[in-house]
């Protein structure tokens, strides 16, 4: 088992489709570890996009990002990295295999309703970003 870092969006949760999209993770097969709402800041969006740094979408990702609810969510499953990468699609919902989270909800190349960490080594710094391991349900009493 392995885990990555999902986040829906805030055209995902401003469109009201938070449960839609968590009811098709589930139906996938992952399970969820954690979540929580977040509304991030301009300079909590960019250290998450710090790699897109250079990129010229970068001011308006991280505008789009910071723009409204954002909800982070650690999923389980086998090869989790990339078993979500297949189940959200490419970056552009236009190529976005049929049956994908992208080519289903998404409206624009940015505003593509969900993030997915790129490899396990992003998954673990993209969980700590957001969760302390007492927030991973295997780890936390409360
Ligand atoms: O999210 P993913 O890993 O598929 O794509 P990325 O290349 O890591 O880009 C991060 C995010 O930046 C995308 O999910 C889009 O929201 C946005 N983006 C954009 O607005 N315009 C682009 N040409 C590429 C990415
Ligand atoms: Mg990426």
């Amino acid at each position: 088992m392995s885990r990555t870092l999902a986040i829906l969006k805030p055209d995902c949760t401003g469109r009201k489709l938070i449960g839609q999209v968590l009811a098709r993770i589930e139906s996938a097969g992952f399970k969820i570890l954690a979540t929580k709402m977040v509304r991030m800041t301009g300079e909590t969006a960019g250290q998450f996009y710090a790699v897109h740094r250079e990129r010229p979408f970068y001011g308006e990702l991280v505008e789009f990002m910071s723009s409204g609810t954002a909800v982070p969510v650690v999923l389980e499953k086998e090869n989790a990295v990339s078993a979500f990468r297949n189940l959200i699609g490419a970056t552009d919902p236009a190529e976005a295999d049929a049956g994908t989270i992208r080519r289903d909800f998404a409206e624009s190349k940015q505003n593509n309703i969900v993030h997915g960490s790129d490899s396990d080594e992003n998954a673990a710094i993209e969980i700590s970003f957001f969760f302390s391991e007492k927030e991973i349900v295997e780890n936390g009493r409360v």
